[in-house]
């Protein structure tokens, strides 16, 4: 939540600061600013709304600075307007902060009482008094924030700029991310690598309780006492061109199609291909932790939290161990039962969500073994966990996960397969046949991306319509629910997944001529280990409430397999998927419902990339 940048170098800084906001506009869209030091004076620009208000805004200013700082905000204290967007200056200094600091009534109250006249209604600007306060006590800029910084209660990332210093930048990290880049000659701080990767591919990531501070020449890294420390300098992989749209629409239209790519990245160097068999290169020696074990459990977030629950399905079914799957803001304060000999599974895609990362230092306290499947490298969630899978999707910008989503879900068949092996419950057969359908995966969703053309013509269709059910039985449940939550997020409709099997507890009360329900009902051409007939009785079952939707003259778009003339009769629309075992088909189940959101979003004129109230990275609780 808030996209933070600094730089200080010898160019002027304007279009550096712009366009890194751009990068970083995913982590909230509300209000953006900037401010440049320049003759001894800060010129502060803020504006309300999106980033396109700050470029108009500045369109017409000629800077004369060569240093400034930036930010694009995601409102939680202070309404989304100008005076609360940042940077906040107050006196001789000016800041921007992502996170919340949580004990700012408390500053704030003291600060009033001393006569400092507070304008906006944000917790960030109280910080910036904090520090200008001890400065007029003649305390010098960056003894200053780090004699403040300890009075601050809660989640924070600085960059921060005094007239006294006015080369340098001091950035500030405490729960919320935050690097350095390192230029030739110039330096810059930012939430994260794709705000500064055009310029440089070498970061710093700071830790929790660091400060920075950095000249155009230098930077130096200072623990809470303010004693140097050393850090290791990154070369970032990404490159600036994976950032961009090439030539789509909009990013989760790119995201969606990089699915195929995204899979086998994620896939390849896993395989031993001659004998037919996972062995995930990231376990290392984390691998031995896997023997041991006799409960899982799996925490996220989100769409990140629905492929833990598709994982949950592969955990259980290739190893038969115990899987249960937590809201990690749920876990964290549940005083979960853990014990050693238990493995906890972490899954993100940024590896900055905040309620995710609190929930794997829960369970780090009491020393069970966390294990983080992760897309972004070196991020928070991936450097404290004690071991990292990482998913090699690429970056993913828009606020819709998807590409992450299959790639985890990849990630989860590749462990609960390298599992079922270590616990001997899987025989070799079974696992090289497992091995195999994976490997293919890649290739069936570039079929599944051939529907689109009759995904659009569904979206046209149906884009009016109010009120979605998904439903799935067993493994295509979770799909469910995140055909759900893609609709909702970026169409803004009302769309709830299910078990099939619970519509008629309840929901079926809402079905009617003007609700429609999408039936995830895929064959399949394997079953799970020991379970031969699970996928026949659950697509028996699934046709059984999709008469039930029928009986109430609700609309129905199906998904299902290639050939399955019964679904497809009896739906108003049907998509075909290729025929693939039942721990596949979730994986291509999920484009159609990503291609559906996407069409009506597009048709209805919502931001598809950037939708209301949302941000990419959620580093709040
Ligand atoms: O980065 P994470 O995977 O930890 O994010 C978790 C959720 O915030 C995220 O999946 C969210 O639900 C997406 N916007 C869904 O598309």
């Amino acid at each position: 939540m808030c996209g933070i940048i600094g730089y200080t170098g010898e160019k002027e800084p304007k279009e550096t600061l712009l366009q890194a906001l751009k990068r970083l506009e995913y982590r909230g869209y509300d209000s953006a600013g900037i401010a440049t030091l320049e003759g001894g004076d800060f010129r502060v620009y803020r504006c309300e709304g999106r980033l396109e208000g700050l470029e108009a805004k500045l369109k017409d200013e000629h800077l004369q600075s060569t240093i400034g700082i930036g930010h694009t905000r995601w409102a939680t204290h202070g309404a989304p307007i100008e005076r609360n967007a940042h940077p906040h200056r107050v006196g001789s200094v000016v800041l921007v902060h992502n996170g919340i600091v949580e004990n700012y009534a408390h500053h704030k109250a003291k600060l009033e009482a001393a006569g400092r006249k507070i304008q906006s209604d944000t917790d960030s600007e109280i910080v910036a008094h904090l520090i200008d306060q001890k400065m007029a006590e003649g305390v010098a800029f960056v003894k200053a924030v780090q004699l403040v910084l300890p009075t601050l209660e809660g989640s924070y990332a600085f960059v921060i700029m005094s007239t006294t210093e006015p080369n340098t930048i001091v950035a500030a990290r405490n729960g919320s991310p935050l690097l350095i880049g390192i230029g030739e000659k110039e330096m810059y701080c930012a939430s994260d690598v794709q705000a500064i990767l055009s310029w440089t591919n070498k970061v710093v990531y700071l830790e929790d309780k660091q400060m920075a501070v950095c000249t155009p020449s230098r930077y130096e890294i200072l623990d809470a006492a303010g004693v140097p420390v050393k850090s290791e300098v990154k070369q970032i992989k990404w490159t600036a061109d994976e950032l961009g749209k090439v030539g789509y629409a909009h990013f989760m239209l790119k995201e969606i199609h990089e699915q195929p790519r995204a899979l086998t990245n994620t896939i390849e160097g896993n395989i031993n291909h001659s004998d037919e068999i996972i062995a995930i290169k990231d376990l290392g020696l984390f691998r031995k932790n896997l023997k041991a074990i006799n409960r899982v459990s799996i925490v996220a977030c989100g769409t990140s939290l629905h492929a833990g629950l598709l994982g949950k399905y592969y955990i259980e079914q290739f190893s038969r161990l115990p899987v249960e799957v937590d809201y990690a803001s749920e876990f964290r304060y549940r005083n979960p039962i853990l014990e050693r000999d238990n493995l906890c599974i972490f899954i993100s895609q940024s590896g900055e969500t905040l309620d995710t990362l609190a929930a794997m230092r829960e369970a780090k306290s009491r020393g069970v073994p966390c294990l983080a499947i992760c897309n972004v490298r070196d991020s928070t969630l991936a450097r404290e966990a004690d071991a990292t899978i990482y998913t090699n999707a690429g970056p993913e910008i828009g606020v819709a996960s998807t590409k992450a989503f299959t790639a985890q879900t990849a990630v989860l068949y590749m462990l609960a397969v390298e599992m079922g092996h270590i616990h001997a419950s899987l025989f070799k057969t079974q696992y090289q046949e497992l091995t195999r359908e994976i490997v293919r995966t890649p290739f069936l969703m570039e079929k599944v991306l051939g529907l689109e053309e009759s995904i659009k013509k569904a979206a046209a269709e149906y884009q009016d319509f109010r009120c979605f059910f998904y439903v799935g039985r067993g493994i295509y449940y979770p799909v469910a629910l995140e055909g759900a939550l893609k609709l909702k997020e970026i169409t803004y409709l009302h769309a709830e997944g299910y078990p099939a099997g619970e519509l008629k507890h309840g929901p079926i009360a809402l079905i009617s001529e003007d609700v429609v329900t999408f039936v995830l009902a895929p064959q399949a051409s394997s079953n799970p280990p020991n379970n031969p007939t699970t996928s026949r009785v659950y697509y028996d079952k699934l046709m059984a409430n999709l008469e039930e939707v029928k009986a109430r003259n609700g609309k129905i778009i199906a998904v299902g397999t290639e050939n399955d003339s019964r679904l497809a009769e009896r739906a108003d629309v049907f998509w075909a998927l290729p025929s693939a075992g039942w721990a596949i088909n979730p994986m291509l189940l999920s484009i159609p419902v990503q291609l559906f959101a996407y069409h009506v979003a597009l048709n209805l004129g919502t931001d598809v990339d950037k939708p209301r109230n949302l941000a990419k990275s959620v580093t709040v609780e």
